[in-house]
């Protein structure tokens, strides 16, 4: 066991397939985002854990704030196969927040605390996971929690990668969390499928933040009972024509899906697209670009591919005018 050891986990953010992507086999295109929140673990008298999201401690007694934190650390010892209490005592320290002025920037999940805490223990256990076995314990950790999500936050920050992700039916896994071991869920097929994306496109890949705080799991209880058939159809087929589009490279395609999958969000519910989120799209008309609302909308980010510079400086500008912020920017 190594004295003090620190990880880290970034950020996501939806590129395609939001909504659709609640539905068990279904795809979305997620993109990792560099801003990173940082985990050390160290070894102490007790076990304690810290936050810089509050301003106190906490143990394993129940705490609602620190709640998933104690869930993560709670599923790391049951998969070493011991109780919490048997664990050589640790202080747990997360820090780097993903906010500015006390807002979130909503890129990336209540969850992905979950990543960064497992992470960081088997770190500092010294135990090899695979990036599958972190996004089980992770996914299992948020199950227990009755995360409402499709997951796709913690395939991605798992990966910290671009990645088409294929949704497990976790109705299906939570039933077994009370029939089955641990170790016999692992070893199980989830039936879920994560592959990293190469992007082959010279493109500009920009981050809008609204500075409109949402909450996910609230949408997803709002709008979930709007998601149709031919919804769910239409957006597959546009995610898999991205997916394809990126990798082989072809501009055209990738923003005709882009756009389409951005207008079937649109359908959905007129609460996705605020009038931050929609004059972020707007932004993009008459340019050699494509943007949309990311996420669950109603507020947090909106993402661009701008493919040549001038109007790269010209989405820019139009977003500052409109009050959005640039959080991020990466070339393709
Ligand atoms: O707002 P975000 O970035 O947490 O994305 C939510 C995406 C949804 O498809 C609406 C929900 C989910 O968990 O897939
Ligand atoms: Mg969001």
């Amino acid at each position: 066991m190594k004295k003090t050891i620190s990880v880290q986990t970034g950020g996501k953010l939806y590129l395609a397939g939001e909504y659709a992507v609640l539905t068990p086999g279904k795809t979305a295109l997620i993109k990792n985002i560099p801003l990173y929140m940082t985990a050390q673990v160290s070894q102490a008298t007790h076990l304690q854990l810290k936050s810089d999201m509050f301003d106190y401690a906490a143990t394993m007694t129940a705490d609602k704030g620190y709640a998933l934190i104690q869930e993560s650390v709670r599923t790391f010892a049951a998969f070493l196969d011991k109780k919490v209490e048997d664990l050589v005592p640790f202080e747990l320290s997360i820090s780097g927040k993903l906010e500015k002025n006390g807002k979130k920037l909503g890129i990336g999940s209540s969850g992905s605390v979950t990543v960064l805490t497992i992470k960081a223990l088997a770190t500092f256990f010294e135990i090899t996971l695979s990036k599958d076995q972190l996004f089980k314990l992770a996914s299992y950790t948020l199950l227990k929690m009755g995360d409402n999500g499709s997951m796709g936050d913690i395939a991605c920050i798992t990966y910290d990668d671009l990645i088409a992700y294929t949704s497990f039916d976790r109705d299906a896994i939570s039933a077994l969390l009370l029939e089955k071991s641990l170790t016999t869920l692992l070893d199980m097929d989830w039936g879920y499928e994560i592959v990293t994306l190469n992007p082959r496109l010279t493109a500009d890949f920009l981050v809008g933040w609204t500075a409109q705080p949402a909450l996910s799991s609230q949408m997803i209880k709002n709008l979930k009972n709007h998601i149709s058939v031919s919804f769910l159809e239409e957006t597959q087929k546009q995610v898999l024509y991205a997916k394809a589009a990126l990798t082989k490279g072809d501009k055209d395609i990738l923003k005709a899906s882009l756009e389409t999958v951005s207008d079937l969000l649109a359908s959905l519910s007129p609460a996705i697209y605020t009038d931050k989120l929609l004059a972020l799209k707007e932004a993009s008309q008459d340019l050699d670009a494509i943007a949309k609302s990311s996420g669950a909308g109603g507020g947090d980010c909106g993402i661009a591919l701008s493919f040549n510079p001038e109007d790269t400086a010209t989405l820019k500008e139009r977003w500052e005018k409109s009050g959005i912020e640039i959080l991020y920017q990466e070339s393709w």
